[in-house]
């Protein structure tokens, strides 16, 4: 799982410096097939459910599971990539938010936001702490923010599938479920909304938007729990 994820991060830190005006959401997915190729790793999400694609590349008010394709990026959009690889029968599972070019004060802050409350989470999952501490630590650090955390989609347990018991909430009370021990493998992935915290599902049946079209922000890493911080698999 440690090489999946430091393979991962490597994908996603090529996907990153792709990501300028005028490029579509299609030759990322495009990109992505061929750094994985070049790493001898399978894509976990292609095929799932029937996804056709690589990666997610959910766009502005996209929460998650945006479907690559002709799509434009424009200077001032934000875009979530998210990211599965396979290698050696294990998993790993991450996302980052970035900006296209110049993007508004608000969407900065956003993502600054959700980045951050994802560090919280990655903070909280230590032994002996339980799961939904994870949860709330998630939540106190968006909300003071004014922003709203997705309640449809959450976290996971991850190993040699990509989605393994438990769910992770992003919030919730503290201290609830079960007790996190060393070698636990999750996959933290707080999604963060401008506006309210309602999703709505596109036609297309993957597409998740914001219900008031105000834009949303995505961060994920897959970590492990030890005796000490959480490792976290998805960065160096
Ligand atoms: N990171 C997402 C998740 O954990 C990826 C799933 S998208 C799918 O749910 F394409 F694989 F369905
Ligand atoms: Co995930």
């Amino acid at each position: 799982m440690r090489q999946a994820g430091r393979y991962l991060w490597e994908i996603l830190q090529v996907l990153q410096m792709a990501v300028r005006p005028e490029i579509t959401t299609g030759e990322l997915d495009a990109l992505a097939a061929e750094e994985m190729k070049q790493r001898g790793v399978e894509p976990s999400f292609l095929g799932y459910h029937g996804y056709p694609a690589h990666i997610c590349a959910s766009v502005n008010d996209e929460i998650v599971h945006g479907i690559p394709g002709k799509r434009v990026l424009k200077e001032g959009d934000i875009i979530g990539i998210d990211c599965g690889v396979i290698y050696r029968g294990w998993q790993a599972d991450s996302a980052v938010t970035v900006g296209v070019g110049v993007v508004s004060d608000e969407a900065k802050r956003l993502i600054e936001v959700t980045r951050a409350s994802l560090e919280a989470g990655i903070g909280a999952a230590r032994s002996g702490a339980r799961l939904s501490d994870i949860s709330h630590a998630i939540q106190q650090a968006i909300e003071p923010h004014g922003f709203s955390v997705v309640r449809e989609y959450v976290g996971h347990g991850i190993g040699r599938a990509m989605h393994e018991e438990p769910q992770i909430p992003n919030f919730g009370p503290p201290g609830r479920g079960p007790v996190l021990r060393p070698g636990m493998a999750i996959a933290l992935e707080p999604m963060v909304n401008v506006g309210e915290w309602k999703t709505r599902v596109a036609p297309d049946h993957w597409t998740v938007l914001t219900i008031d079209g105000k834009w949303s922000a995505h961060f994920e890493h897959t970590l492990t729990i030890t005796d000490g911080e959480a490792e976290v698999l998805t960065r160096p």
